[in-house]
């Protein structure tokens, strides 16, 4: 494993710069509100960015999930839609494009990534056993705990240390692992649950040889290894550029050659399929297969649609072929890096190395005044909403939520509010703009106030707790 990380793609050939690979055909107009109607705009908010009207937004970085700009290629698919209920042409057009991209046998389409959690869940957990994972997502493990999964954060220690530059922080650590089965026993286990580009880590990637360690690990023990594949394109990318032996190897190769190492993935298409919509679940099991057939017909809709129109199923077979075209993740991950530059250069507290779908700003360390209780990332959303429209996300406690059993808060160690670059939308003096405003919050950190949560929901309380200014 090399553990060299380019800090400026550009200079990796001498003074040419790196430009994104299309021209922009379509444009849609920005709105900037003032000062005052934004003080307004986040107290009627309770102070949560999810709670916000978007036409109070100047640039949008709440999420990259469903914001992608599709291509002419993928607005002319939509056209060919066959919006038949059964057997629509373009199931079978998506089914095409997972199983030769991918390589799984078996295609389960789903309206979104939680959907298909979802049935995974559903499907594959007993009622007590233990779900070990490189660090929760949100819905995932909400999924897990409500088909009675207990969730276990097996990741490697460096993961929760936003200063620590270890290529592959999304990796799992084997020994930690081992004493789930030694504790519980492979019967107590329901499977390994790996997610490419670990979101909350920082979108920080899981290394080839880690995945190829955790294949010989379930295969010790009779285990299956389920992939979250959301971000896995992103993923390929850093393994690409960072484990030996992959410089040279296509994207789509290095994609498949880790999925391979996997029995099954679910799939937010609204990430690395640059559609606004959609999702899948995928296995190689036939008659796992034969149980999530019947589930989604439950949940989602018909075996052949999962709850999209078919529009929808073609847009997304189009965005998976581009997706891993390797000019396409080299400037979708250069442009997140180029904006984690700037900040680097500037001592803005940043999770290190700048990730693949977003930049994470360290919360604590802009306000080390704040206890975890008053919510800093939160804060920190709060106010570079004010000082420029820019809407960013909570990644700390608001979103850790509580712990099923207790009722306490989890305190998560990373404490982090999210950047998230949508892909092909913004340009690169968006990212100035950007940056500079980050700046900006940071220069006045000092004299910040913290937020105290005012209304609190049962289940993913981040996305409608409302809070107030301490
Ligand atoms: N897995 C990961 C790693 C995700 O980031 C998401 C969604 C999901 C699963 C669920 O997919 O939204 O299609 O139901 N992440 C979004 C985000 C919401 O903003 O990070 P979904």
């Amino acid at each position: 494993m090399t553990h060299n990380i380019p800090q400026t793609m550009g200079q990796q050939h001498g003074r040419r710069s790196w430009a994104e690979p299309w021209k922009i055909k379509m444009v849609e107009p920005l709105n900037v509100i003032s000062r005052e109607e934004r003080e307004r705009a986040l107290a009627e908010a309770g102070f949560n960015t999810f709670l916000l009207h978007s036409d109070d937004v100047y640039i949008d970085l709440l999420t990259d999930s469903g914001t992608s700009a599709m291509s002419d290629r993928q607005w002319a698919g939509m056209m060919l839609g066959d919006e038949a209920y059964a057997g629509s042409r373009n199931f079978y057009h998506l089914e095409e494009a997972v199983q030769s991209v991918y390589g799984y046998r078996y295609l389960i389409p789903t309206h979104q990534g939680r959907g298909a959690e979802h049935l995974i869940s559903r499907a594959v957990i007993k009622p007590g056993q233990y779900v070990p994972g490189n660090m929760y997502f949100t819905t995932t493990r909400l999924h897990q705990e409500l088909a009675g999964g207990i969730f276990i954060d097996v990741i490697i220690d460096e993961a929760h240390d936003p200063a620590s530059l270890h290529p592959f922080k999304g990796n799992i650590d084997l020994d930690k692992l081992q004493a789930v089965v030694d504790a519980h026993g492979a019967d107590g286990v329901a499977y390994v649950s790996l997610a490419g580009t670990v979101n909350m880590a920082g979108g920080q990637p899981v290394s080839m040889a880690n995945a190829r360690e955790l294949r010989a690990f379930c295969d010790r023990h009779g285990l299956k290894l389920y992939l979250d594949a959301t971000r896995m394109v992103e993923n390929s990318f850093f393994i690409q550029e960072r484990e030996e032996g992959y410089a040279d190897k296509p994207i789509a190769a290095i994609l498949k050659e880790f999925c391979d190492l996997t029995d099954g993935a679910w799939m937010s298409g609204k990430k690395d399929h640059l559609v606004n919509i959609g999702g899948w679940l995928a296995i190689n099991d036939e008659e796992l297969f034969e149980e999530l057939r019947n589930w989604v017909v439950v949940f989602e809709g018909l075996h052949t649609y999962g709850g999209l129109a078919g529009r929808d199923l073609e847009a997304m077979a189009i965005g998976i072929r581009e997706a891993v075209q390797d000019e396409h993740i080299r400037s979708r991950v250069g442009q997140v890096r180029y904006l984690g530059e700037l900040l680097t250069e500037w001592n803005v507290p940043i999770v290190q190395p700048v990730g693949g779908h977003a930049i994470f700003l360290n919360a604590r360390a802009f306000y080390p005044q704040l206890p975890q209780i008053e919510f800093p990332a939160q804060t920190l959303a709060a106010e570079l909403y004010l000082d420029s429209g820019i809407r960013s996300m909570e990644r700390g406690i608001a979103s850790a939520g509580r712990d099923a059993k207790t009722g306490d808060h989890y305190y998560p160690k990373l404490e982090l509010t999210r950047l998230t670059i949508p892909r092909r939308v913004y340009t690169q003096a968006h990212m100035d703009v950007v940056a500079e405003s980050v700046k900006a919050v940071y220069d006045a950190r000092e004299t910040t106030r913290g937020l105290k949560m005012v209304y609190e929901p049962k289940y993913l309380r981040f996305f409608q707790a409302r809070f107030e200014r301490l």
